[in-house]
């Protein structure tokens, strides 16, 4: 069949799977010849590995320098009846594929992190892949909702203000149209669930059943990912539902880093710069903070992407230097050149310039869009999008994955 890109709103309905390989081939390159990680970890487990900063952080680790073998978790949809499947599938068994080429070990589990089974069969993988012992866990889930296991219920994510509403602008990428909202504050049981599904809980969880399940190596780090930004978007973000999720997830990195103490480890939190994954584009009020983001930083030439940004986290943070360096709140800070402050007086100045008449013309709307259709497989260069694509060889690769999971 020929796949043709299908967005509705800010969500991709489609992917094209030889386009996905294709962006983790070009990931792979730019590692390959970027300065090597230097004293890396090399049994690895990334919890969100298949797309985002989850995947970049993977793909860093196992072809920039340091080799891991890697255990990968996620929650992505196969194909199917329904369609195509989503990209993190394709990601996934594509990684893998180029993983063992090189003769590295990359195991691929497809479950809900949340859950205690998924958990289990983490440690079995461990076990059974890892001699018994994981040196790094990268914690990069994004999602929207957690099952409370115990009730039934579902705890869900709200991207809200807290105390007043927030106006703001929004972007379709369905449409390309700027679209105009007023986002009114979080109520009490939204701030509670984003903590939940955004929060640190999850993390401690993992780390936690790691630790009884003496999975834990000498000198283990683990890390979680936040945000912070600029004063244009702390209404939405920092002060927000999100941000207060992201200042537990902080307090979650403390308490960690006290019981890795005792293997000689650590646990961090690292403040990542705004990018476009699946998961960003959610964001109300990001979009055009994106835009303006883009445009100056490419002008600059301080724009980095994911793969940038794990790349140097792992060269220049957490591995090859004797201390990991932090600020004053213990965060390692990767959104250093995104919050420069002259790069930040350039945005202000688009940002308050910018509206629905002109956004694509004084942003980097084509970039923003760009790299959203490839998060996708679209749009990368050299793939014949007129093509056919062999499904049935793909379900085939599916069935192969699948047989190698536990
Ligand atoms: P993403 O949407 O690209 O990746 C999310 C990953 O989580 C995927 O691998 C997905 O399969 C996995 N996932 C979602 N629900 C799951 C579940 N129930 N069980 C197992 N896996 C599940 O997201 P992105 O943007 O890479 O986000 C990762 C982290 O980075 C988040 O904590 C986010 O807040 C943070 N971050 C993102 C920034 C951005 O601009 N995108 C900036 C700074 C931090």
């Amino acid at each position: 069949m020929i796949i043709k890109p299908e967005i509705s709103g800010v969500i991709a309905r489609s992917a094209h799977p030889l386009g996905c390989e294709k962006a983790i081939l070009n990931q792979i390159d730019y590692v390959k010849h970027a300065r090597p990680i230097t004293n890396g970890p090399k049994r690895v487990l990334i919890i969100g590995a298949s797309s985002g900063f989850g995947l970049a952080a993977r793909i860093a680790l196992t072809f920039g320098g340091a080799q891991a073998d890697t255990i990968g978790v996620s929650f992505e949809r196969g194909p199917s009846d329904k369609g195509v499947g989503s990209a993190g599938f394709y990601n996934n068994l594509y990684f893998r594929e180029h993983a063992q080429n090189e003769g590295r070990i990359a195991i691929n589990i497809d479950g809900d992190a949340f859950s205690t089974q998924t958990k289990e069969s983490v440690i079995e993988a461990i076990e059974t892949y890892f001699e018994g012992e994981v040196d790094l866990i990268i914690y990069s889930v994004a999602s929207g909702l957690r099952p409370n296991y115990q009730t039934g219920e579902m705890w869900r994510s709200a991207i809200k203000p807290i105390g007043q509403a927030v106006a703001g602008a929004s972007v379709s990428l369905e449409h390309d149209q700027w679209l105009e909202s007023t986002l009114e504050p979080a109520t009490e049981q939204e701030i509670d669930g984003t903590l939940k599904v955004m929060g640190g809980e999850d993390w401690e969880a993992w780390v936690d059943t790691l630790i009884n399940s003496e999975s834990i190596a000498e000198g283990c780090k683990t890390v979680a990912f936040s945000y912070i930004g600029s004063d244009l978007t702390h209404p939405i973000y920092l002060d927000g539902t999100l941000g207060r999720a992201k200042v537990d997830l902080h307090q979650t990195s403390h308490a960690l880093n006290l019981k890795l103490a005792n293997f000689s480890g650590g646990a961090y939190a690292s403040v990542c710069k705004a990018l476009v994954t699946k998961a960003s584009v959610f964001i109300p009020g990001l979009t055009p903070y994106l835009i303006a983001l883009y445009k100056v930083m490419k002008q600059n030439g301080t724009h980095e992407g994911c793969i940038e940004q794990m790349q140097r986290l792992f060269t220049t943070k957490l591995y090859g230097c004797d201390k990991v360096p932090v600020d004053g709140e213990r965060l390692i800070r990767i959104d250093d050149l995104e919050l420069n402050p002259e790069t930040q007086a350039q945005v202000h100045q688009l940002v308050e310039s910018m509206n629905a008449n002109n956004f694509q013309k004084l942003g980097d709307y084509a970039g923003l869009k760009q790299e959203f259709m490839q998060l996708n497989g679209f749009g990368l260069a050299g793939i014949d999008y007129n093509k056919k694509v062999d499904i049935q060889n793909i379900i085939s690769k599916y069935n192969c994955l699948a047989d190698s999971l536990l």
